[in-house]
């Protein structure tokens, strides 16, 4: 009699041991999200036709697109000192200058706001507390619509651009 009250009672502990664990496992997984919340780094931009010649700034991702001809390239806005959004100042006469061995039509330089950090039209610093060049950003185009994609995960050199047929 007392072996079989003592067997029962294992058995009931046993399953309330058992139930406490999977619970605790159940409240420990609602904590970890099912789904990601990070942006995505790669944004569809509009179609390459509706970027003018020169440049055009997207205020959402932060960017400058520029486009000569069919060419394309993109230029962080975010200054490297803490972060502010830089301005695009137009330069009273474009120059063409030789950027990492590839020819640059500059039409523009960049200006913090913030704290006065300056940088040439290829993004590189000139003045200020800024400690690197602007980043420039990979440029794609999207095999399904054919808009233009950029990576904002993805920097690329200063001779980067993308030829869009
Ligand atoms: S954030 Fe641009 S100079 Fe400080």
């Amino acid at each position: 009699m007392t072996d079989r009250r003592e067997f029962l009672m294992k058995i009931g502990l046993g399953a309330g041991v058992a139930g406490i664990a999977t619970q605790g496992a159940a409240s420990l997984r609602s904590l970890i999200p099912n789904v990601s919340y990070d942006a995505p780094t790669t944004v569809k931009v509009g179609l390459p036709a509706e970027f003018p010649d020169g440049l055009k700034f997207l205020p959402d991702q932060r960017l400058f697109v520029f486009r000569e001809g069919n060419v394309y390239h993109a230029i962080s806005a975010v200054c490297t000192h803490l972060g502010c959004t830089v301005r695009a100042e137009a330069l009273s006469q474009p120059e063409t200058m030789t950027v990492e061995g590839a020819p640059l039509r500059m039409t523009h330089r960049f200006h913090c706001p913030c704290h006065g950090s300056r940088y040439t039209g290829d993004g590189a610093t000139v003045s200020g507390p800024a400690p690197r060049p602007l980043a420039w950003h990979h440029l794609s185009v999207s095999p399904d619509d054919g808009q233009l994609v950029v990576d904002l995960a993805r920097e690329v050199s200063r001779d980067f651009r993308l030829t869009v047929a």
